[in-house]
């Protein structure tokens, strides 16, 4: 029994191609494992506005000296992180845009990384707050990096992932999708075999 929840950040939606392969491997998931609930959130169709100084400050308010626009982002805020929170498993199409995450993610990042909710700092560091999780990311690329010191792109989504607390962390590349001739098919048939594996 468990909750997935997928996120999208295609320019496409759910068309774009970290879209198709997020979806199939949610469909090939659901196969194998038992899913009472899956929660979907495409960044690319529904983008959430940009943090403000305004709404950034509103979050450490209490809510009731919070103003109308602090109220409706922190309670934005908070819906996204309940979505977090009632996941188990974490599926996301990312797509690679200018070398790194499409802004609509990293949007998304700046409202989930609250102090005392899903992060705290310690004298032993940062604390990610989310137990429990595995997610997996399913990377699209017109060229190919990884396992380069281009691919950037890695690391950061690691790295935020595990500040906040999800540790457990697979990617699925589908890359060179922009190379021609059939670069393409080859790269998706890899994401799909890799899917297969991992839903085994
Ligand atoms: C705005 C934009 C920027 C892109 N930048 C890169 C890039 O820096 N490196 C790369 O390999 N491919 C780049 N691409 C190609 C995408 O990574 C590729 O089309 C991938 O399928 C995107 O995922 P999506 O189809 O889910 O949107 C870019 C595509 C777009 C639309």
């Amino acid at each position: 029994m468990s909750t997935i929840l997928q996120i999208d950040s295609s320019l496409f939606g759910s068309q774009g191609q970290s879209g198709q392969l997020a979806r199939q491997f949610v469909e090939k998931y659901t196969q194998t494992r038992t899913v009472d609930k899956v929660i979907y959130r495409d960044l690319g169709s529904e983008p959430i506005p940009h943090l403000t100084a305004e709404s950034f400050q509103g979050f450490s308010l209490p809510e009731e000296e919070r103003n109308e626009h602090q109220k409706s982002i922190a309670s934005l805020s908070d819906r996204l992180i309940s979505e977090l929170n009632e996941a188990d498993v974490l599926v996301m199409g990312l797509p690679l845009y200018n070398f790194t995450m499409p802004s609509t993610l990293k949007t998304y990042f700046d409202h989930i990384a609250r102090a005392g909710i899903t992060f705290r700092y310690t004298e032993q560091g940062p604390q990610g707050l989310l137990k429990g999780k595995k997610a997996y990311i399913l990377a699209a690329r017109g060229g190919e990096y990884q396992g380069t010191p281009m691919d950037t792109q890695t690391a950061l989504i690691k790295h935020f992932l595990g500040f906040i607390g999800i540790t457990d962390v697979e990617f699925i590349y589908a890359e060179g999708l922009a190379k021609g001739g059939d670069a393409r098919e080859v790269a998706l048939g890899k994401a799909a075999e890799r899917i297969d594996q991992l839903v085994a």
